[in-house]
């Protein structure tokens, strides 16, 4: 029997991080304040009072970081920009040193043999635009596409893969109806503008993009988490609808079809956005890939305490899987859905999985290394899944694991570790895990071993 999946030639292998989670440098070289950097200063939003005031100082320590992705073997890396460095009020000055940074940092790359994939908006919205209303001010499309301009003409001559934003879904509806991440507000109209408003800036930056002239690919990336129902009942069933509704539909429709799901707007009534004539238009613009980030699923039931959706949310795990440090459920069959999902109802556009990993219980022995074999079989499962997915069609160009680097999560804080590699948060050395080694092994051979 061969135990050993090969992957196409083409198919590209890389890992992702993002600005505020491994930067640091807050207010170095003239940055400007964003929404997380005021976030985090503001009581109990973050376990331990932790900012990405330092995070993995990746700011200061870009070369080695660089080096260290060479000696792992990483084919691409995924990093994303931060916009107050580039204009610190959000609009109108550029910051040179800013821009310098992220010039440095594509030279770097190519100096190594990797390739870089930047994206545009991964939530750190300025915060002297915050003060004019976020993105739930209309003007925020013009802001973005401003910005997405400046940094176009700056790096795409050497930066060919671009991605607009990063889960537009966590942006509007963790920032702005749960309000657990920033800028912490809790008003589901506001959620719904801003979900319209991140897709018409979306699709104002793929028109920049594009008259630019560049010869790169641009896309965009969604969190497609998967969704069950957790009884056969009709009130279970149709909670779970709306939810992929929310999830999946309000973005992937107006992006692939130029319409909003009518369901869900008629559910939501009064908290729907507004809506002008010529903004589904500007919406779906032909995008050369789809970014999918998969970490797990979760079952849904009706209840009539949980949210606008009424619906309550617990993780599934396949038998023998158990849960992640997150407590997210584990399910390799998810990813398999979700790509399947997109193939069949959009056309099967070219499909990166953007991010997929898992924090685990990371235990360091007395040199600071993690065997974190739990880990690798997460991934490795994963991984596994997306082979089928291939043979079953689906035009999947390209795999990243979230995330080279353990890093700053959020309102979790420092705890949940999702590296491959080690950040000692004290020395902040840097030390491959296992998996570190194993996946450039999968990368090397192009291919995983059952
Ligand atoms: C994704 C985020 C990323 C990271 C992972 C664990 O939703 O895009 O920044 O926090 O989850």
């Amino acid at each position: 029997m061969n135990n050993t999946l090969r992957f196409p030639d083409e198919f590209l292998w890389g890992a992702s991080t993002s600005a505020y989670q491994i930067e640091g440098a807050y207010n170095d070289d003239n940055k400007g304040e964003n929404i997380w950097d005021r976030f985090v200063r503001r009581d109990a939003r973050v376990l331990n009072g932790d900012t990405g005031d330092i995070a993995c100082d990746h700011y200061h320590r870009m070369p080695q970081d660089v080096a260290l992705l060479k000696k792992l073997g990483i084919p691409c890396y995924s990093f994303t920009i931060s916009w107050t460095r580039i204009l610190p009020e959000g609009r109108g000055q550029i910051n040179v040193k800013g821009l310098d940074f992220y010039n440095r940092l594509v030279d770097t790359l190519l100096d190594a043999g990797i390739r870089p994939k930047a994206t545009l908006y991964h939530w750190d919205f300025p915060q002297l635009l915050q003060d004019l209303g976020g993105w739930p001010n209309r003007d925020s499309v013009d802001w973005f596409a401003e910005y997405a301009q400046i940094v176009f003409e700056k790096l795409a001559d050497r930066v060919k893969f671009w991605v607009t934003h990063n889960e537009p879904w966590v942006v509007a509806f963790l920032g702005y109806a749960t309000g657990i991440h920033a800028p912490g507000v809790c008003d589901y109209s506001q959620a719904y503008q801003t979900a319209h408003h991140l897709l018409m800036a979306h699709g104002k930056a793929v028109q920049v993009y594009r008259q630019g002239g560049y010869d790169g690919q641009i896309g965009l990336t969604l969190n497609l988490n998967g969704l069950m129902p957790a009884s056969d009942s009709d009130e279970d069933r149709a909670a779970t609808q709306r939810v992929h509704d929310e999830t999946h539909a309000l973005f992937l429709d107006p992006v692939f079809k130029g319409e909003y799901p009518q369901a869900l707007f008629n559910f939501i009534g009064p908290h729907k956005p507004n809506i002008q004539a010529g903004d589904l238009q500007l919406i779906r613009q032909p995008i050369d890939f789809l970014g999918l980030n998969y970490y797990n699923t979760d079952l849904v039931a009706f209840d009539i305490h949980s949210g606008l959706n009424k619906a309550r949310l617990t993780p599934y795990s396949a038998p023998s899987w158990g849960r992640t440090e997150m407590n997210w459920g584990i399910y390799p069959a998810g990813i398999k859905g979700e790509a399947l999902y997109v193939k069949k109802r959009y056309g099967n556009p070219d499909l990166y999985i953007a991010e997929n990993g898992c924090a685990m219980p990371d235990e360091p022995d007395e040199n600071g290394f993690v065997a974190d074999w739990d880990r690798i079989r997460y991934i490795k499962a994963h991984i596994q899944a997306l082979h089928e997915v291939i043979q079953e069609g689906v035009n999947l160009k390209g795999y990243f694991v979230w995330s080279i680097f353990d890093n700053f999560e959020w309102e979790r804080g420092y705890g949940p570790r999702f590296g491959l590699v080690r950040v000692n948060y004290e020395t902040l050395e840097r030390i491959p895990k296992q998996s570190a080694y194993w996946y450039r092994d999968v990368i090397t051979n192009n291919a995983i071993n059952l």
